[in-house]
């Protein structure tokens, strides 16, 4: 089968991505799938992968999609390519069989390239328009995982309209959940326009800040807790989707709290799997982190995430349609712990997607 790894994306994990998609293009079984890999630069080109396309941070550099690629159409019909060459003559590259967007964020974990690929006639990797549109939207996530019967945590959704005109209703609201706050996009991922609030003036700039990446913002109650995150796979024919291990993710950099350089840059972040939790919350984890795919009616894979209390209770914090995918990010290093190889899960979702 013709598989497509795509890469990049028009939004701020667009690096995120391609650390992941090098990882991928690595691992891929090349004498099983002929590989295509494409990238989707920041303004929005599709681009056949230049020969020197860089994957890895190096130098403290992020990576990004280089445009010198050979143009190419967003995919027709059955999945069909098009690319152009540098006299923009059309080349067929014919149909791919399965897309593997390893993206992360708008336009890319949001049910949009999910929804151009249906549109496509094509298949691919992961959760479909609706679960990644849920996913991607932190306030509309937690009201489907709190009618699902999950806990989350109490927050404040603040739209565009109630920021320009009622703000100080948010505000007080605001206050209501206590110090400190995290202020965050509804819809963004890596922790990008991230901050922690302490009083309300902090709070108002950590608005402006997060509404910098969507015009949505969530203001979210502190949990003090330890961070549990566990992994989850759908499984082949009617079996229910299977939990990884729980693992337990700590700041090793001195960050406040979880940002984009403790996510990303070397030895800021560790992990322990599996966490050390008494078994009966180990158990508890990997249920609700089940039900949460399910309530989301998610596909292919998800990573969820909680906080565990200082008093033993669950928080979920969110769940991720395409996690970070790089072979040593979380939801695959939960998974080679739990006896399932990097290569055998990118063969597995591929397979997942090709049903
Ligand atoms: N949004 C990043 C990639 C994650 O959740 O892992
Ligand atoms: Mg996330």
């Amino acid at each position: 089968p013709r598989v497509a790894v795509v890469f990049g994306g028009r939004n701020s994990e667009h690096a995120v991505s391609l650390m992941g998609a090098g990882s991928v293009l690595e691992a891929i079984d090349k004498s099983k799938y002929e590989v295509i890999p494409i990238g989707i630069a920041q303004d929005g080109r599709w681009v056949l992968a230049a020969s020197g396309q860089r994957f890895a941070i190096e130098e403290g550099e992020l990576p990004e999609v280089d445009t010198s690629g050979a143009a190419l159409a967003l995919p027709s019909g059955e999945g069909t390519l098009v690319a152009y060459d540098a006299g923009s003559i059309p080349v067929e590259l014919g149909s791919v069989d399965v897309v593997f967007p390893v993206m992360h964020g708008p336009f890319a974990e949001d049910g949009t390239i999910q929804g151009l690929l249906e549109m496509a006639g094509v298949r691919y990797v992961g959760s479909g328009v609706l679960a990644s549109a849920v996913g991607m939207d932190k306030a509309y996530m937690k009201t489907v995982m709190a009618a699902a019967g999950l806990p989350v945590g109490r927050h404040v959704v603040v739209r565009d309209r109630d920021w320009r005109l009622d703000r100080e209703r948010v505000l007080k609201e605001a206050e209501g959940l206590g110090w400190p706050v995290f202020v965050k996009p509804a819809r963004a991922g890596s922790s990008q326009g991230i901050s922690k609030a302490h009083d309300r003036a902090a709070l108002e700039e950590a608005v402006e800040v997060a509404r910098r990446h969507d015009p949505k913002v969530l203001i979210e109650a502190a949990i003090a807790g330890r961070e549990i995150e566990c992994a989850v796979l759908e499984s082949f024919d009617d079996e229910p989707p299977g939990a990884s291990m729980p693992g337990e993710v700590k700041i090793e950099g001195g960050q406040e709290f979880f940002d984009f350089e403790a996510k990303y840059y070397p030895d800021q972040m560790s992990l322990t799997v599996p966490a050390d939790l008494p078994a009966e919350v180990a158990e508890q984890v990997r249920a609700m982190a089940v039900r949460a795919f399910e309530a989301l009616e998610c596909e292919g894979l998800a990573r969820v995430d909680f906080f565990y209390t200082p008093e033993g209770t669950l928080v979920l914090n969110e769940i991720n349609t395409m996690p970070g995918f790089t072979s040593l990010s979380v939801a695959p290093q939960l998974w080679a712990a739990s006896g399932l190889s990097y290569p055998d899960l990118v063969d597995r979702l591929v397979q997942l997607a090709l049903r």
